[in-house]
């Protein structure tokens, strides 16, 4: 999986990305990340990619050029073409199935806005999805591009450590996943429950089992 990221807060991006679990799987090479400074294709000497909005309004807008040809010096670089993902509140709303789905592609080309928004002639050229990562407002796309990354790079092969951990997790078969505890057995007078201590797999399995339900049922029940 190559992440290219178009953004105007490239730093952003490689130092959000360059720590942790993601930063190990871009040093290993199962995922690979650059970070495009659309600042870089401004066309001008001093670096500026917005402009006031036609029809007035608050804010400034970015303007379709910069933006164009940053997606161009990446894009003409692939062999194939690839989905090119614009960051925004408008979007389908983020979630595990999509981040399954994107992680099959080979390449994904992220679009982050900021200011007021995007002109919507290079939103029209060049994005396939338009993708939210909730309903709240934030002042730019590089969080919520991150927020997709992070998902995303964990179903790639290579990136987790242990295999199977991606498996029973959170949303995997639309239920939370069971409360974990580890040494010691005993914390602040709070004992770890019992079964789990009993070395019998199958007891074990059910419990987890019937512990998800019940979080679920509490917790998320628009889940159920
Ligand atoms: N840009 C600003 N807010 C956003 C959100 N909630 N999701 C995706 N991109 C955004």
């Amino acid at each position: 999986m190559k992440f290219h990221v178009l953004t105007l807060f490239p730093d952003m991006i490689i130092n959000g990305m360059g720590e942790s679990i993601t930063g190990r799987a871009i040093k290993s090479g199962a995922i690979s990340l650059e970070a495009v400074n659309i600042r870089d294709y401004a066309g001008n000497k001093h670096g500026q990619v917005d402009d006031y909005p036609y029809g007035g309004g608050a804010g400034m807008v970015m303007q379709p050029a910069p933006v164009y040809d940053a997606y161009r010096a990446v894009a003409d670089r692939l062999s194939k073409p690839c989905r090119v993902v614009y960051m925004t509140p408008q979007g389908e709303v983020f979630c595990q199935k999509m981040a399954k789905e994107f992680a099959l592609e080979e390449d994904l080309i992220i679009l982050c806005g900021h200011y007021e928004g995007v002109d919507e002639r290079v939103l029209e050229l060049i994005v396939t999805d338009h993708v939210s990562i909730g309903d709240y407002v934030l002042t730019g796309g590089e969080l919520p591009a991150m927020v997709m990354m992070d998902a995303i790079s964990r179903l790639v092969p290579g990136v987790l450590h242990n295999d199977e951990s991606a498996e029973y997790e959170s949303f995997q078969n639309h239920l939370l996943e069971y409360p974990q505890y580890t040494r010691p057995v005993s914390f602040m007078g709070m004992d770890v429950p019992e079964v789990l201590l009993s070395g019998h797999h199958k007891n074990i399995a059910a419990w987890r089992q019937e512990q998800s339900l019940e979080r679920t049922r509490q917790r998320r029940p628009d889940l159920l």
